[in-house]
């Protein structure tokens, strides 16, 4: 689940202890979004506009979510900002996103015109996975510089 959450820390904070004491352990934590989105436009954070203080609020795995990209998800996680993150767009538009994060491939931007539309297949299902013949040539490459 993903909370589209402005930094209302104390909120969360009481939403979180009331779930902790109905569980009698730390709650699962939901995924954290930043917001990074300005209508149909990509953003960058805004200063101050950042999950630190609910990182810092809580004890447990803290995965953040919301405009990361895979060089942006390395340092967050590299600096502990969050101990995971998720990818939202860029995993509907690359269906094999962890395979091309690790060959270095280039990724498909995805078509914000689709995310929202009827069609089960259209902006979905239809973006392309790397072909075998692409695969070869990254890993070719990857060696070569290595
Ligand atoms: C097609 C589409 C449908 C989404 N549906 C939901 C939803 O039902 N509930 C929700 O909380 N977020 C929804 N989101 C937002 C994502 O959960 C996520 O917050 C957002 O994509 C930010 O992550 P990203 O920058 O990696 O894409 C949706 C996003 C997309 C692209």
């Amino acid at each position: 689940m993903a909370w589209r959450t402005p930094t209302w820390v104390g909120t969360w904070q009481s939403i979180q202890t009331l779930l902790d004491r109905k569980q009698q352990e730390p709650a699962t934590q939901p995924i954290q979004v930043e917001p990074r989105v300005l209508g149909n436009t990509d953003v960058d954070a805004a200063d101050g506009q950042t999950l630190q203080p609910f990182r810092e609020a809580f004890d447990g795995p803290f995965i953040a979510a919301g405009g990361f990209k895979p060089d942006t998800a390395a340092e967050t996680v590299g600096t502990h900002a969050a101990d995971l993150v998720a990818f939202g767009r860029w995993f509907l538009s690359n269906p094999d996103l962890v395979r091309r994060i690790k060959l270095g491939a280039p990724l498909t931007k995805y078509n914000r015109a689709t995310f929202y539309t009827q069609d089960p297949v259209v902006g979905f299902t239809d973006y392309p996975f790397l072909t075998e013949e692409e695969v070869q040539e990254l890993e070719k490459k990857a060696e070569a510089a290595a």
